[in-house]
């Protein structure tokens, strides 16, 4: 095999420890641009205030509806929370490709239905039930129960949304329906705050919502002085959760000091090009792409199963990025669900080198979104500069995949201040909890108001 060959076609997905820094001090600079929009040109990274301004304390009560939109699973759930102690049933409903693309009332058609299935089902017709909506896509927040979406991401794009309040257009949908005036949705939260609320729950320090799932985001506690787009009150605590949206780094094109062939064809061909630059490196939406485009460059050049390819590694999105998670925890010593993978894409031609060679593509891509993210997180830690942080995580990127959170862990321990002091921790339903926890805390305020 023709080293020098692969290499050249590699090697672009090999950054070194000064592109990260780069990438860092460019971050930092679009996250001060967020915030300060007067004085400063329109940002990338847009840093929108949630109106979540403190973390649970650990005596909210009740029965909640969560509803969580925007990841793998679009769920209902219903949770009881008591003090630590939390219960909590869920359902999955799906929501088919011609509602991701259609007309946003379809869309809370749609998500009502699946609603007062649950409802009924759980036989909790007539009970009064606040909800709290995790709804994970870039919005304005004008309120804890008001968020106006400013552009769809990931696979969705339902027409007649942007510029909407998402809470009014589901209650246009309850009230269309007529049956469940008992549900109202209190509170909106990005999944980034759920996961960040979820583990505050349970340690102090958390400070940091990771999303790394279909899309990947990140949300951390912001001192208010810092935020000129505030227009909450500004009592205590002066401070505020940030969702960044991060994912939107390097759509002004600052990221193109690493953009790869790979990366500039998947934004081409994607429902939503010249957008999410930065998510398009990293997140499970398209980790598994870049790698087939990655291989089958090789392939076409003789690199990989003697040139000859097949129907479905032809395809656009037929390379999950489940597959490069199943790769590269393989067994080196008999590839045998590497195999069956080659199987189910109708390879024909294969031996071990080009187990060897996809294994090493595979190692690159994600090595690449696990340090891409990294850089965000040790961008953020120090910004933050707190002696001691954790950090929320969440999504199937992070979960399934072997070893990115040691490649995570490596790299921000690199990336950071030596004085500062950071845990990975895996939170466990954020999205559902959070948005619980957040709608219990508005729902005690709305009480006392009543
Ligand atoms: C899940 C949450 O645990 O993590 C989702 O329930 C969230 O709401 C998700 O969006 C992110 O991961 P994924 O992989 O489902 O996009
Ligand atoms: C996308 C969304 C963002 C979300 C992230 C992870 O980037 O815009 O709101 O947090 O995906 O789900």
């Amino acid at each position: 095999i023709d080293k020098s060959a692969v290499e050249t076609i590699l090697r672009p997905l090999d950054l070194t420890d000064d592109h990260y820094r780069r990438l860092m001090d460019l971050m930092t600079e679009d996250i001060v641009k967020g915030m300060n929009p007067q004085t400063h040109p329109a940002a990338n990274i847009k840093c929108f205030p949630t109106f979540v301004r403190s973390v649970p304390d650990g005596t909210e009560q009740g029965d909640f509806l969560a509803l969580d939109l925007g990841g793998t699973n679009f769920r209902v759930l219903l949770i009881n929370l008591n003090g630590q102690e939390v219960k909590m049933e869920s359902k999955i409903f799906i929501i088919p490709q011609h509602i991701m693309l259609g007309s946003g009332v379809q869309l809370f058609d749609h998500i009502a239905d699946c609603i007062f299935k649950f409802i009924t089902d759980h036989k909790l017709q007539g009970k009064k039930l606040p909800l709290g909506f995790t709804f994970s896509f870039p919005c304005r927040q004008e309120g804890l129960d008001k968020a106006v979406l400013t552009v769809w991401t990931k696979g969705f794009n339902c027409e007649g949304v942007v510029g909407k309040d998402v809470v009014e257009l589901l209650h246009a949908a309850f009230k269309r329906r007529g049956d469940m005036p008992n549900v109202k949705c209190l509170a909106v939260i990005n999944d980034t705050v759920g996961a960040l609320i979820s583990c505050a729950h349970s340690d102090r320090q958390c400070a940091i919502g990771l999303i790394l799932g279909t899309g990947t985001n990140a949300c951390y506690i912001e001192d208010l002085q810092n935020v000129k787009t505030w227009t909450g009150d500004d009592g205590e605590p002066r401070q505020v959760l940030i969702n960044c949206e991060w994912g939107a780094f390097g759509n002004d094109g600052n990221l193109s000091f690493i953009q790869t062939d790979f990366d500039k064809a998947i934004d081409k061909h994607s429902i939503n090009p010249g957008k999410q630059i930065y998510e398009k490196m990293i997140s499970g939406m398209y980790m598994g792409e870049i790698a087939r485009l990655a291989i089958e460059r090789l392939r076409k050049n003789h690199l990989l199963f003697e040139g000859e390819g097949s129907y479905h590694l032809a395809t656009r999105g037929r390379f999950y990025t489940k597959y490069v998670s199943e790769i590269e925890g393989d067994d080196v010593t008999n590839f045998t669900v590497t195999r069956q993978i080659f199987d189910e894409l109708e390879l024909t031609n294969h031996n071990e080198q080009d187990y060897r060679l996809v294994r090493h593509v595979c190692n690159l891509v994600s090595k690449r979104a696990a340090y891409l993210a990294s850089a965000g997180i040790a961008c953020l830690l120090n910004k933050m500069n707190k002696k001691e942080v954790t950090v929320g995580v969440d999504g199937s990127l992070y979960r399934f995949h072997p070893f990115f959170h040691d490649l995570m862990m490596e790299k921000i321990q690199a990336l950071i201040r030596p004085n500062i002091r950071f845990k990975l921790m895996l939170s466990h339903d954020g999205s559902g909890k959070g948005a619980a926890l957040v709608a219990a805390v508005a729902s005690k305020l709305k009480d006392k108001d009543d």
